[in-house]
Formats: C-alpha cells, structure tokens, sequence
C-alpha cells in the first residue's frame, strides 16, 4: 500500500511537456524545452581546431606552390636577350674573307675564313664562324694578334695572325684550333645563321667546346 502511494506520487511530480512551448509541471517546476529537431540532413560537425588545422595546411600549400612557380619560372629562360641568346652581329656585307669581328655584346669573334685560312683549317673559303672570345683554359678574354708570328705545328708553316692568350700563351689558328699552351681544347665555336639579307645572328646559348674541326663549322651564306 506504501509503495501504491509512494508511485503515485512520483508519477503526479513527472512533467507534462508540450512541444516547442511552455512546460507545466507538477508540484511547480520549471522545465525548458528543447527546440524541434531540424529537418532534413545533418550538418557536419567541425571544431575550431580542425578549422585552423584547415587553415594552416592550406597557407603552407600556398606558399610552397608560390615557391615553387617562382624556382620554375627563374629557370624557364623565356625571351632572353643580350649574351645567352640569340644575338644580330652585323651583315656579311661587313665581312669580307680573312676578317675579324670582335662582338662584344655577343662575347664572340666573327671570323670569316679566306681561301689559305679555309685550306689551313679544313674548312670553306667565306664560311663565317662565331668563336667563344673566352680562353678554355682559365677564362681570359683571347685577342687575336696580326702581328704575331710563329710556326704552325699543323702544317710546319710560318705566318703572322694568330689569336694569342695573354694569360698563359696558349695560341689559335684563324679558326680557334689550339696549337699551342696549356688550353685543354681548341675555342669554342656558337652556333650562328644568315638570313636572306644576310644578317648574321649568333646563339650565343649554343656553344659547342672547341676541337680540331673548327674550320668544318663555319657557315657559309646562302
Ligand atoms: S687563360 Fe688562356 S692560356 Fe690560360
């Protein structure tokens, strides 16, 4: 009978809840109710950790692909212009066979083999080369020196005009070919055209190490 009367009134204590509005309760207690479930599908929970862990991958995203582009596009030589590309030397017209043209833009020697020169050589009578003015032995600038004279071992001829290294003497034919000194090659040559009008252009990008075919390299106008 007491427990009768002990269940009766937990049950009268229980409160009536109305959805979404006020709540009566037995015995005077407040209750607040919940607000109705949303409808439809669930968002999903994120923390404010996971929102900056978010936030910190994606600027260090940023920043290396900004990296990256700038490496790439430091690399990529793109219109390159004065010595490392492509360089207008002049016209044929001012080269005649026998002549010399020290570029300096170009940091190159325009010769242009005559008849002896070519035979010396093994090249072409008016083929024009673009030789590298840099020693191949430690980098001095290589004047070309008409007034020097000496033996060629090549062929046990003397004669005046020779490129000669003012660093340590190594010394070279009208071509570039190394006779003589401490240079490990002959100098090297740049690869060159001539257009129509005969415009001569050198790439001074494209450099092949000198050798005892030099002569075979020149270019002779269209
Ligand atoms: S730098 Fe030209 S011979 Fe040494």
């Amino acid at each position: 009978m007491a427990d009768e009367q002990d269940e009766a009134q937990t049950e009268s204590k229980t409160p009536v809840v109305r959805s979404g509005g006020a709540v009566s309760a037995a015995g005077g207690h407040a209750v607040v109710l919940a607000p109705p479930a949303p409808v439809g599908p669930a968002l999903p929970q994120v923390s404010r950790r996971g929102v900056m862990r978010i936030a910190f991958w994606s600027g260090m995203g940023a920043m290396l692909a900004g990296i990256g582009a700038t490496i790439l596009n430091s690399l990529w030589p793109r219109g390159v212009t004065g010595f490392g590309g492509k360089i207008l030397v002049g016209n044929i017209s001012a080269l005649e066979p026998g002549k010399k043209l020290q570029i300096v833009e170009a940091k190159t020697w325009l010769v242009r083999l005559d008849a002896e020169q070519a035979r010396r050589n093994g090249g072409q009578e008016g083929a024009i080369l673009a030789l590298y003015q840099k020693c191949p032995h430690l980098g001095c600038t290589v004047p070309f020196r008409a007034d020097f004279s000496r033996d060629d071992p090549r062929n046990g001829e003397k004669y005046a005009g020779w490129f000669l290294c003012p660093c340590h003497g190594s010394t070279y034919s009208d071509a570039g070919v190394r006779v003589f000194g401490p240079a490990p090659r002959s100098m090297d040559t740049m690869a060159l055209s001539i257009d129509d009008n005969g415009n001569i252009t050198v790439d001074t990008g494209d450099i092949t190490p000198g050798g005892v075919n030099n002569g075979e390299r020149g270019v002779l106008p269209g």
